[in-house]
C-alpha cells in the first residue's frame, strides 16, 4: 500500500503565515503538522509516498527531504494550480499504479493514529473507505449519509442543508478504481475537481464504498483558532519528564510545574513555567510566565513577559508584555512594551495580520 500526501493547497485561512510557509508545516506543539501525518503514515507500514506541492515545494523539500529520517521513500509530485483533491489523484496516477493508496490531507491531524481505520480497509477491502466523524456544522466539510451496515449512499460537498452530521475527514483509503472514477467527473462550481464526486461516482457506478467513524482526536488545522485547539491537544499528551529536559538550563530561581519539554540548549532564568508546555532549542525565557498550553519554537526570546494558551513560532522576541493569551507569533516577530512611558501603541504588521491591543 501507498501513501498520497496533499500538501499543496494555499492556506488563505492562515494569512499571514502562509504567506511565508506552507500551511502543512506551521507547527503543533513544535512539530509541523506535515510530520504529524507523515508519522502516523510510518506506523502503519507505508514505506513510499507521494507528496502533492504546490507554491511552497521548496520549503516543504527543506523539511522533510527525501523522508529517510522518518523512515520513508518521499517522491514530490508538483501540482501548479489548486485545482482540486480529486486533480491530485490524477497527477499522481503514474506513481500510485494499481496499487491501493491511503490519501492524506496535510493539514489534518489524527492525533491517534490511523492504524485501526487501515485494519478495517485491509479487511472488508471496499473500494473505497472514508472517515467520519459527528462535527456541529457539517456545512464546512464534505458530508456522508451512511446506512446501518457502515456502507455510503450519498457524499456531498459543503452543502448548505446537510443531510446527516457525519463530515468527512482528510483521510481516504482507496484501490485502483478511485482512477476511473477521478477521470470521470466535471470541475465543481468552484471549479475543482472534488474528491467527493469522485467517490460519489464509485457508490452510483455500485462500487462499495464505507465509512468508518473515527474516534480519536482528529482536526482541519486550516484555522487558527483549530490550530490553536490543536496544539492544546497535542501538548495535553506530552510527557515532560526530566529525560526531556536534556541539555537544557534551569536557574535556581525558576518554577516548573506540570509536562516541560525544553529543547536542547534552552535556557531558564527566574521564571515560572507553567505545563503542559514544549520551548525549544537554543530559546531563552528570562523573568517570564509561560504556559500552561503554549509551544515556543527555537531561539525565541521571553523577556519579563507572560504568555499562555499559544504558539510562538522560531526566532520570535516577546519583551516587557505580559498577559498575551491565545496569540500565535510568526518566525522572527517582534513583540514589546512602547519604548518610552510616553509613546502610544505602535504596529508594524504584515498583510492579513490581526492584533488585538489593550485599549
Ligand atoms: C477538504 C474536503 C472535505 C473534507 C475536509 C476535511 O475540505 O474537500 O470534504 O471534509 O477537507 O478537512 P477543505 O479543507 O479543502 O475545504
Amino acid at each position: 500500500m501507498k501513501a498520497l500526501v496533499l500538501s499543496g493547497g494555499e492556506g488563505t485561512r492562515l494569512r499571514p503565515f502562509t504567506y511565508s510557509m506552507a500551511k502543512q508545516l506551521v507547527p503543533v506543539a513544535n512539530k509541523p503538522v506535515l510530520v504529524h501525518c507523515l508519522e502516523n503514515l510510518r506506523d502503519i507500514g507505508i514505506e513510499d509516498v507521494g507528496v502533492i506541492v504546490g507554491g511552497h515545494a521548496a520549503q516543504i523539500e527543506a523539511t522533510v527531504g527525501d523522508g529517510s529520517r522518518l523512515g520513508l521513500r518521499l517522491t514530490y509530485i508538483r501540482q501548479e494550480a489548486p485545482l482540486g483533491l480529486a486533480h491530485c489523484v490524477a497527477l499522481a496516477a503514474d506513481f500510485l499504479g494499481d496499487d491501493d493508496f491511503v490519501m492524506y490531507l496535510g493539514d489534518n491531524v489524527l492525533a491517534d493514529g490511523i492504524a485501526e481505520a487501515a485494519e478495517a480497509f485491509h479487511e472488508r477491502r471496499p473500494d473505497a473507505q472514508v472517515l467520519v466523524t459527528k462535527v456541529a456544522d457539517p456545512r464546512q466539510y464534505g458530508v456522508a449519509e451512511v446506512d446501518a451496515d457502515s456502507k455510503v449512499l450519498a457524499l456531498v460537498e459543503k452543502p448548505s442543508a446537510p443531510r446527516s452530521d457525519l463530515a468527512v475527514i482528510g483521510v481516504y483509503f482507496f484501490t485502483a478504481a478511485v482512477h476511473e472514477a477521478v477521470r470521470a467527473i466535471e470541475p465543481s462550481a468552484r471549479g475543482e475537481l472534488e474528491i467527493t464526486d469522485a467517490i460519489q461516482h464509485l457508490v452510483d457506478a455500485g462500487r462499495t464504498v464505507t465509512a468508518r467513524e473515527y474516534e480519536g482526536y482528529w482536526k482541519d488545522t486550516g484555522k487558527i483558532d483549530d490550530l490553536l485547539e490543536c496544539n492544546r491537544e497535542i501538548l495535553a499528551r506530552i510527557a515532560g519528564t526530566a529525560a526531556d529536559r536534556e541539555g537544557a538550563e534551569v536557574d535556581a530561581e525558576s518554577i516548573l510545574q506540570g509536562p516541560v519539554v525544553l529543547g536542547p540548549g534552552a535556557r531558564v532564568v527566574r521564571s515560572k513555567l507553567t505545563g503542559p508546555l514544549v520551548i525549544g532549542a537554543g530559546s531563552v525565557i528570562t523573568g517570564s510566565s509561560v504556559g500552561p498550553y503554549t509551544a515556543v519554537g527555537r531561539d525565541c526570546v521571553l523577556e519579563d513577559s507572560g504568555v499562555e494558551d499559544s504558539i510562538i513560532l522560531e526566532g520570535a522576541a516577546i519583551k516587557n508584555v505580559r498577559d498575551l493569551q491565545s496569540c500565535v507569533i510568526g518566525r522572527w516577530a517582534q513583540v514589546q512594551k512602547p519604548v518610552t512611558a510616553a509613546s502610544g501603541s505602535r504596529l508594524i504588521i504584515g498583510d492579513h495580520t490581526r492584533a488585538e491591543v489593550m485599549a
